[in-house]
């Protein structure tokens, strides 16, 4: 097995403001989670897929994930994201070498391609994610006044798979457990180290369901194509 993903749904999805965690919220008649999970598992980079979901939900998301290729755990997360990426990482085969990518249960559309990128480039460097430019002008604000426009040109939106070598990773998230550093994305844990992160094509499709509009969105996506 070249490359381990984990699929980060351990979250409550306080922002969409459902009655289930966020990874159960289903679009066009499926989860999120096995939306997300499918989509990884057609990746022909992706060796093996551990899921990580909320504590107590462990049953709920084997039944859910029934039939999806590569499926290697289904494990209960931590409270923050990174403590999520932890437990998955625990999955690991013994002398695993290779590069994880980490992927949000609420991203599920991501493309194979991105996927199978975002992994060579990280083989290749150590670390790699995929972006997508900032199409609106960015202002800093402070006390309501704006105080600052940013460069739009070097601002690009952070997306998932994050892809990054097993031994880098484990050393950057323990690193940031250690100083006491919560970190937003895997990206920023081999920041700190000073470690370079490739970018390569992220895509407006692989969108975060995070609100309602969010998920009206992808509603209507699936809707358009179909396949609803
Ligand atoms: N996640 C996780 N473990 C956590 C927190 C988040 O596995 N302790 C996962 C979420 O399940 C999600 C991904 O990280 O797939 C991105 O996080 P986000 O979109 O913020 O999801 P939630 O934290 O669930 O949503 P919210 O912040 O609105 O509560
Ligand atoms: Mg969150």
């Amino acid at each position: 097995m070249d490359t381990l993903a984990i699929l980060v749904a351990a979250g409550r999805g306080e922002r969409l403001g459902a009655s289930a965690p966020k990874a159960f919220v289903s679009v066009g008649g499926q989860t999120l989670l096995r939306r997300s999970a499918s989509a990884l598992a057609r990746a022909g980079s992706v060796g093996a897929l551990v899921a990580v979901v909320p504590a107590g939900c462990v049953e709920q998301a084997r039944g859910d994930l029934a039939g999806v290729p590569k499926l290697l755990a289904v494990v209960e997360g931590g409270l923050r994201r990174q403590d999520s990426v932890l437990e998955g990482l625990k999955q690991a085969p013994d002398g695993f070498t290779g590069v994880v990518l980490v992927h949000d249960a609420a991203r599920p559309f991501v493309d194979a391609a991105i996927v199978d990128e975002a992994a060579a480039a990280a083989a290749e460097l150590g670390a790699a994610i995929p972006v997508v430019p900032i199409t609106d002008t960015v202002k800093r604000v402070v006390d309501g006044l704006v105080v600052q426009t940013l460069d739009r040109s070097e601002l690009f939106a952070a997306q998932t798979p994050q892809a990054v070598r097993f031994e880098l990773l484990g050393r950057a998230l323990e690193e940031a457990f250690r100083d006491g550093v919560t970190v937003t994305d895997e990206a920023a844990a081999v920041e700190r180290l000073g470690g370079p992160v490739a970018v390569v094509d992220g895509h407006p499709r692989n969108r975060k369901i995070t609100t309602p509009e969010d998920l009206a969105w992808a509603e209507r996506l699936l809707a358009g194509e179909g396949a609803a």
